[in-house]
């Protein structure tokens, strides 16, 4: 059967809401001969009726158990109405009806609808939707899908609101939302002349900070108008900010609901990376009202298709909005720090996924960030153009239909004439894979062999060759481009044989060699030198590159090359090569290695105030995180990491101390606060200044501290201010006092700024001094902890368990013991977040025996519990698995 109509009626009552559903169900087609029963999702549900056509059943016409709801001899056509009570206001795993903050709100993604009543909860059921609120006063805005279409008040003094979703859509975009709340009003007019309502609610205490969300929406909107054609739809168009929330925010036509870390900011409030995440979810719940809302997913295996798309559409946006190199390193950056990792381990999927225990587990960053990547891999090939060709084809042929990856690439196809074929293998197979590079240089040839083979994962041990993009560029010694149609304008004239494909479709200096085969040469003859070698420009595949370059060329890519991927993953290379010098017994990094950190701390300082330049600069200058500098390694050496690490930026505070503080004082704010790319710019690179001025340890004491002090307490924005306080409480040179102090009065002024002191728990939760544990521990009882909110768990036992990698790691097994034991008793209240938290100990093969076994253990002991839910039942098990 298939749902041609669905009316719902919400009676909200404090303790119980009664749900009334309506639904016109009609026989499908496809139904085989002598179909007659019906099975309904539904759980934690009280059925109070079920009639058909009017006529209650009997208890003997369905059949109910804990997840459905089964109807007997049913007709081709009929009318079904289920009153259904639940209880939103002790519903803690914030999935299907709940309670946040005072105010009700839904979250239906993936399968939270049938926690509201009975109903067919798949995405390829899709119907038309008219919702009637009924609640007392206390709850004056009464929300839902579409457009409003009738509000009155009841004779008992309640009052009605009633909403109409004339666009079909599944279950799992609905939503419902009634609070006292305060509205910020906007408005959008489309291209084609439709005046369309915006508004923004929140809790009225934080209406003022909506406003940089409302400009998002906006340029979101135009932008994708202006690159994808693509316009709304509705009259109006509303988000609603909640406190409590497992996720970022949630695409509900026409009603989008966000967590409010995703959409309040001010300068007291928000650091400039929220700034930009409020930007980046804004514009990409937005974008799922053509990519996922208007086309949307036959079953969730498909997920990749509304999410992989519309991350990029959110980066690419993103990228036109600020600096495009730098957006492109800080996705680079999060994939290979946190994808990989997943790609490579016990839980590694496709992202395409062939099976799941519970769907909520499979939104992760393969099927989001990878499948990201994936669709950039379709735009690369197909330069700009084409891709749009393609995109208007899909959405063209799929408007109102729920359908699957291989819609999304046959448009491709089809619109281009081109053959993605083996394309397609990177929806279905798991694993990163490494491309290994060698070269040779003999007269004047060089000769550039490639590799390419992918680890096993788990259910596939065997991989076949991907089509992989790989973007090559070759520089002369004074850094001019020697390929392609740049090469040409050069008057470089070499010439080029492969036995791969290879195009040039920016008319630049970057080629597209299309690597199909196992391997594959390209040769380059008529070189007077053999020239820097540039690979992966802008990341064009998400593999790992296997190649050894030597020191000197890895400084010349970072200082000359055209690509600012490549420069930035030059230098990654570079300090990952002194990390490891330093671990394995080395006193002091490479002399030529802080020189060339002095040429770039110098140019950093004669940099263009542009919003490009400088931000560039700070990128290349931080040195990589342990958690990415651990994934680099055969097996995790987290304390020699850790060590190695404290004492590389020690030596580069120290031996370019003159520079930092000469980038410090270049760099103030020279005007109040704007989250512009200028004003980013020069905050990022401050912060970084400031904090090489701090890591000098003892023997700058008295410079250090004025500066750090003065910033903490002259900061008129929350990006210096917290820069300032993770400087202090981490210093170990400053004493104890004066942090604590600045922790209390942080707290004291903030206190009521729930987003500010989710800041200030997960300083101290990253904070790597040797307590850690102890001080997360405290914090875990401190009056303003709260289990129930998602971000407060994040900020605590998140951070931790991530960021905190040496305290985390403890060799005792202290981190993990702590960790699991807090996920046992949140799996009881919110399955969904308990889940995301184990996260890091599902990578136990990677650590040293000791660790291994602790890791395992704690594992062991959550598996235990015989109540778990299914999503920690399967993070824990899947990870356990021999295979794995
Ligand atoms: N579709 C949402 C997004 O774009 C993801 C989401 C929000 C979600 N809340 C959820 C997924 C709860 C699972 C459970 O990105
Ligand atoms: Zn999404």
């Amino acid at each position: 059967h298939t749902i041609a109509d669905t009316q719902l009626t919400f009676e909200l009552g404090e303790g119980t809401t009664q749900v009334t559903a309506q639904l016109r169900f009609e026989r499908s087609d496809a139904a085989p001969d002598g179909a007659t029963d019906l099975r309904l999702d539904g759980q934690e549900l009280e059925l109070v009726s079920v009639a058909v056509d009017g006529r209650a059943l009997a208890s003997n016409e369905y059949r109910l158990d804990d997840e459905s709801l089964t109807l007997f001899d049913l007709p081709a056509h009929f009318e079904l109405s289920v009153v259904t009570r639940i209880h939103p206001e002790v519903n803690t795993a914030l999935d299907g009806l709940y309670k946040s903050g005072g105010m009700y709100c839904t979250q239906c993604e993936a399968e939270g609808f049938r926690k509201i009543t009975y109903y067919l909860d798949r995405p390829d059921i899709l119907a038309p939707f008219t919702t009637t609120i009924v609640a007392s006063r206390n709850y004056p805005v009464l929300l839902s899908n579409g457009n409003q279409i009738d509000a009155h008040e009841l004779a008992d003094g309640r009052r009605s609101v009633t909403w109409r979703d004339p666009f079909p859509k599944p279950s799992y975009l609905f939503a419902l939302v009634a609070g006292d709340l305060a509205v910020l009003r906007d408005e959008f007019v489309t291209t084609s002349g439709r005046k369309v309502e915006l508004r923004i609610y929140s809790e009225p205490h934080n209406i003022a900070q909506c406003r940089y969300a409302m400009g998002a929406l906006q340029r979101a909107m135009r932008w994708d108008e202006q690159v994808y054609g693509r316009e709304y739809d509705l009259d109006i168009f509303m988000i609603v900010a909640v406190e409590d929330f497992n996720m970022g925010a949630m695409e509900n036509k026409g009603l989008n609901i966000f967590n409010t870390s995703c959409v309040l900011a001010s300068a007291d409030t928000a650091t400039d990376a929220a700034y930009q995440r409020v930007e980046g979810v804004v514009a990409h719940e937005y974008f799922h009202n053509w990519s996922g809302n208007r086309v949307t997913c036959r079953d969730w295996f498909q997920l990749s298709l509304k999410e992989g798309f519309t991350v990029f559409r959110d980066a690419q946006f993103s990228a036109d909005m600020h600096s495009r190199t730098v957006k492109r390193i800080e996705d680079v950056n999060f994939l290979r720090t946190f994808q990989f990792p997943e790609d490579a381990g016990p839980l590694a999927h496709p992202i395409r996924p062939d099976s799941y225990i519970e769907i909520s587990n499979f939104y992760t960053t393969t099927v989001y960030e990878k499948g990201a990547e994936v669709v950039r891999m379709i735009h690369t090939l197909l330069g700009p153009a084409r891709f749009r060709r393609g995109t208007d084809l899909y959405f063209d042929r799929h408007d109102g239909a729920a359908v699957t990856t291989e819609e999304f690439i046959a448009a491709m196809e089809a619109a281009n004439a081109v053959d993605l074929g083996q394309f397609r293998r990177w929806y279905s197979q798991a694993g990163t894979p490494v491309v290994a590079v060698r070269t040779e240089f003999a007269g004047d040839t060089l000769t550039v062999h490639f590799e390419q083979r992918c680890p096993a994962t788990p259910q596939q041990p065997h991989k076949d060759a991907f089509h992989i993009p790989i973007a090559l560029g070759l520089l002369d010694a004074g850094g001019a481009e020697l390929l392609g149609a740049a090469g040409r304008r050069n008057g470089s004239a070499v010439t080029l044989t492969s036995d791969a494909t290879i195009e040039n479709p920016g008319d630049d200096g970057t080629l597209i060699v299309h690597l199909r085969q196992p391997s594959a040469q390209v040769t380059i003859a008529g070189l007077h030198s053999e020239g820097a070698l540039s690979l992966l420009r802008g990341f064009s595949a998400p593999v790992n590159l296997q190649w050894h370059r030597s020191s000197e060329t890895l400084a010349f890519i970072a200082q000359h090359d055209t690509d600012g991927v490549c420069r930035w993953d030059a230098m990654q290379t570079l300090f990952a090569a002194e990390i490891d010098r330093l671990r394995t017994g080395a006193v002091e990094p490479s002399g030529e290695f802080l020189t060339l950190l002095g040429e770039l701390a110098t140019a950093a300082h004669a940099a263009a105030d542009d919003g490009e330049a400088k931000a560039m600069f700070a990128v290349m200058l931080t040195v990589p995180s342990e958690a990415y500098l651990g994934e680099l390694m055969e097996q995790i050496d987290v304390d020699g990491l850790h060590r190695a690490r404290v004492r590389l930026r020690e030596v580069i505070g120290l031996t370019l101390f003159d520079s930092w503080l000469a980038l410090y004082r270049g760099n103030s704010s020279t005007e109040t606060y704007q989250p512009d790319g200028r004003g980013i710019a020069r905050r990022a690179l401050r912060n970084l200044a400031l904090s090489y001025i701090c890591a000098t340890g003892d023997s700058h004491v008295d410079v250090a501290k004025r500066v750090v002090l003065n910033q903490y307490e002259g900061a008129d924005n929350l990006t210096e201010r917290l820069a300032a306080l993770r400087e202090i409480i981490n210093a170990v040179w400053l004493e104890r006092s004066v942090a604590a102090a600045a922790l209390d009065g942080f707290a004291q002024r903030w206190q009521h700024e729930k987003l500010v002191m989710d800041q200030w728990f997960a300083l101290q939760a990253a904070c790597p001094a040797p307590d850690a544990l102890q001080r997360v521990m405290a914090l875990d009882n401190h009056p303003d902890f709260d289990a129930r909110n998602p971000n407060r768990v994040r900020s605590l036992y998140g951070v931790f368990a991530q960021q905190n990698v040496v305290r985390f790691h403890a060799s005792d097994g202290s981190g993990y013991r702590f960790l699991t034991e807090r996920v046992s008793r949140l799996d009881r209240a919110n399955p969904q977040l308990a889940a995301r938290l184990l996260a890091p100990l599902t990578r136990w093969r990677r650590y040293d025996a000791a660790r291994r076994l602790a890791m395992r253990d704690a594992l062991r002991r959550i598996e235990a519990d015989a109540a778990l839910s299914k999503d920690v039942f399967e993070v824990v098990s899947k990870s356990l698995q021999t295979d794995g």
